[in-house]
């Protein structure tokens, strides 16, 4: 790394010498920052991750079970997620519980790892998962939204190969940094592949994720995010995905005081569904 110090005694001095006036008051110095580290606290755990699926397999019976949404709204045709009926059709098919599985363990150990969860009272069956299929045949986007009532969401990747939609996060500390001036500079970064920044080091606005057939996403619920609209046309267009959302039964603790009642009384109006 280049040494800030002498390069600009030495800019300062050869302005000297070209006789350039120099301001009243004005001497020659150094520029002395002093030496540190930048740490770069406070980040956001996603999760990148490969499924054992065939892809390929999946992508036909994805195909056939949204071949019973009904067409015509841009806004719904592309997805089960309006359509339950078509949803949990899925739910039958060996990949898709290969998938369950797989998807409700990585979760498990996703968050144990990384926030010290408690798990071991769980089984398979105390994991909420609800996923729904997505098919973007080109006129298909979905604009900026988190998804509520969920602990970690995302998706899985199916079929992107003839796609140009990336999916777009919005970093969720944007006061802080609009707070730092920083600039917004697209960049890519090792170890970070078909991942484009948008930001500075540490200080992004956003990141854009260009879709790998078999891999997977996990993030936050409350991250915001867009697969914005097709740039370019593609013949055959198809970007196939499979989202989820994911939370789990919580241990509880502290929950014997006083006398017991159950709450069966009260009437139901919340949908947990999702
Ligand atoms: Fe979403």
């Amino acid at each position: 790394m280049k040494d800030p110090v002498i390069e600009i005694e030495r800019d300062v001095k050869e302005s000297f010498q070209e006789g350039k006036p120099l301001p009243e008051g004005f001497e020659i110095t150094k520029y002395q920052p002093a030496e540190g580290m930048v740490m770069q606290m406070f980040s956001t755990p996603f999760l990148r991750g490969k499924l054992e699926l065939d892809v390929e397999e999946v992508a036909m019976s994805s195909r056939h079970i949204l071949s019973q949404v009904e067409q015509g709204d841009v806004n719904t045709e592309y997805t089960t997620y309006f359509d339950e009926d078509a949803r949990v059709s899925m739910h039958g098919q060996e990949w898709f519980q290969q998938f369950s599985d797989q998807i409700k363990d990585s979760y498990v150990a996703f968050i144990s790892n990384v926030f010290q969860i408690p798990v071991s009272h769980l089984s398979r069956d105390d994991i909420h998962l609800f996923a729904w299929l997505n098919r973007y045949t080109g006129p298909h986007q979905h604009a900026t939204h988190n998804h509520v009532n969920s602990h970690i969401s995302g998706t899985y990747y199916i079929k992107t190969e003839k796609s140009n939609q990336p999916i777009k996060f919005l970093n969720p500390n944007m006061g802080a940094i609009a707070n730092h001036l920083a600039v917004d500079r697209p960049m890519e970064r090792e170890g970070y592949p078909h991942i484009l920044f948008s930001g500075v080091n540490g200080c992004d606005s956003s990141f854009e994720y260009f879709p790998q057939e078999g891999e997977f996403l996990f993030w936050p619920s409350y991250i915001q995010h867009a697969v914005e609209p097709s740039q370019e046309r593609i013949e055959d267009y198809e970007r196939i995905t499979l989202s989820f959302n994911l939370k789990h039964r919580p241990i509880i603790d502290n929950n014997q005081t006083g006398r017991d009642m159950p709450y069966e009384f009260l009437e139901e109006n919340i949908d947990h569904g999702r």
